[in-house]
């Protein structure tokens, strides 16, 4: 039966982000086992699901890769990296459980054959390790190896349900470099796998402080009525790292941070503050309104670019008092490269609530701190009793911590303690780890759960992807013509950024926050 639509197995206790996850059994096969993403973050998160008791026993997952190695020599390799990169110490009873669930399959991923021994595979583990049939195929191999996977997996039947189970694919970013390729790729997915099967990964959205954005908007009223045009003077966005491009470069030459960066984990961030509230918190409720966001946003004119947008590139600096390389020096990198590490932006959301609101967003490698944060300026109190001398008020301000030190945390004025009176800006702090007591889970942990328990509330959507992708193509398309674009601007690593950045702000008589 090849589906168009999932049998429904969602669980009672999990409608959208109103419960907690309750995953099935299944088979997960992750392309691209050998490399990065499966060593740091994926087998990592899987183990540490274990550790928490949240993977199902009935779980087993199957490396598909072009090397020959055999079962022991890919788990033993694993449990080396997960020694490395786990959130939480590695348990050795708990690993040696989880890694019996560990297989590896040997093929390559044009070759047809392949996937036939895999079909065999899988139904040899639903028998001996009861996954039912389900299987979650994870894309953490190269984009230009998508096609033939997805091709192969159709014929070896792979993408086909019978008996109430369910095969679900879960497409790892880059997802396209342009509009044109993403609609590409979405039909190529889509000629294997129905939208309602496929899970486009943005694991900004699995962090616990993004999704908190939904809680603060909607589980509490005091923000609702302040929360548009007339009270919101602006909103900053920053994601700022004090990495390098580390090794990456083969792709982030052909990417840069407007692609690597906004189009995706940014734009996904400024949806979940500005998105109306849903009808339910069902996920197409809720990414619905996301996608109006991105909709709404003002797309820019040509002559607009250069003074909307700003990219630099980071030069020799330091970071930590420690020297480091030039982009340009770094390895497989252009001598001339005009790839941009670092963009800055000013953003409107033409829609009721935000018409006029300025969002400035930035974005940077080799920055002084690594940190993402959002913050809502509200406009100044009136220029009157207190405010009415000629040194304005600082504006109460609403910073959502998504990393590091998760929380949020709310900037309004105090009376000093004293007989005179002076007014002196304070901060009411709300902190994950003290509120809470207990560490976050990675975002890998979260999303990776989801898809096994069939909820792609925190998963984009093709026509969010797509959208998203149309407004970014005017900038890129505007660099690439290089008219009118603004020029590349270089700063030294470790500075916050090209001054260009700044006057963005400067010429709106406004200052980006310090992180
Ligand atoms: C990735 C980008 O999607 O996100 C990287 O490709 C970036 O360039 C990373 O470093 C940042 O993610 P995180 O979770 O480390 O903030």
């Amino acid at each position: 039966m090849n589906r168009a639509s999932e049998p429904q197995q969602t669980n009672p206790l999990r409608e959208g982000l109103s419960a907690r996850a309750v995953s099935q059994p299944c088979s997960i096969v992750i392309f691209g086992a050998t490399g990065d993403l499966t060593h740091r973050k994926l087998i990592p998160a899987l183990y540490n699901l274990a550790a928490d008791g949240e993977l199902p026993p009935a779980v087993a997952v199957v490396g598909f890769a072009r090397r020959k190695k055999s079962d022991d020599e890919f788990r033993r390799e694993l449990e080396e990296a997960t020694r490395k990169f786990s959130r939480q110490t590695v348990r050795d009873e708990i690993w040696k459980t989880f890694a019996q669930s560990i297989f590896y399959h040997q093929s390559e991923f044009e070759d047809e054959s392949g996937y036939k021994s895999l079909a065999q595979r899988l139904d040899k583990i639903d028998k001996e390790r009861g996954t039912r049939g389900n299987r979650l195929f994870y894309f953490a191999a190269a984009p230009d190896q998508f096609e033939p996977i997805l091709k192969n997996l159709k014929t070896a039947g792979l993408n086909e349900t019978c008996k109430g189970s369910w095969a679900r694919v879960i497409v790892e970013k880059p997802f396209g470099t342009d509009l044109a390729s993403a609609r590409e790729l979405n039909r190529i997915v889509r000629n294997s796998f129905a939208e309602e099967q496929t899970y486009r990964i943005d694991h900004f959205l699995g962090k616990e402080t993004a999704q908190n954005i939904l809680v603060l908007r909607f589980a509490n009223a005091i923000f609702a009525p302040l929360w548009n045009r007339h009270y919101v003077d602006h909103v900053q966005i920053t994601a700022a790292e004090t990495l390098g491009v580390e090794g990456r470069a083969g792709y982030y030459e052909g990417a840069g941070a407007l692609r690597d960066m906004v189009q995706n984990h940014l734009l996904q961030l400024l949806c979940l503050v500005a998105m109306e509230p849903p009808t339910d918190l069902g996920a197409d409720s809720i990414r619905d309104e996301k996608v109006k966001v991105v909709r709404s946003l003002r797309r820019f004119s040509q002559g607009e670019i250069a003074s909307a947008v700003v990219r630099g590139q980071y030069a020799q600096g330091a970071i930590n008092g420690k020297s480091v390389a030039g982009y340009r020096e770094e390895e497989k990198v252009k001598a001339d490269s005009k790839t941009e590490t670092f963009v800055a932006l000013r953003l409107y959301i033409d829609n009721w609530r935000w018409s006029d609101v300025p969002v400035y967003m930035r974005v940077g490698k080799r920055l002084p701190k690594s940190g993402t944060e959002i913050s809502v300026h509200f406009k100044h109190a009136p220029a009157v009793l207190f405010n009415k001398e000629a040194v304005t008020l600082d504006q109460n301000v609403l910073v959502i911590r998504i990393q590091p030190d998760e929380g949020i945390s709310l900037r309004m004025q105090a009376k000093m303690p004293g007989t005179s009176f002076r007014i002196q800006p304070v901060k009411m702090d709300f902190h994950y780890g003290t509120s809470f007591g207990k560490a976050s889970p990675e975002a890998y942990e979260r999303l990776l759960l989801d898809a096994m328990s069939g909820d792609a509330t925190l998963f984009a959507r093709r026509d969010e992807v797509e959208e998203a992708w149309a407004f970014v193509d005017i900038i890129e398309n505007a660099w690439a013509a290089k008219k009118d674009a603004p020029d590349l601007f270089f700063y030294p690593a470790g500075s916050w950024g090209p001054e260009e950045a700044d006057d963005l702000l400067a010429r709106d008589e406004r200052t980006w926050r310090r992180l």
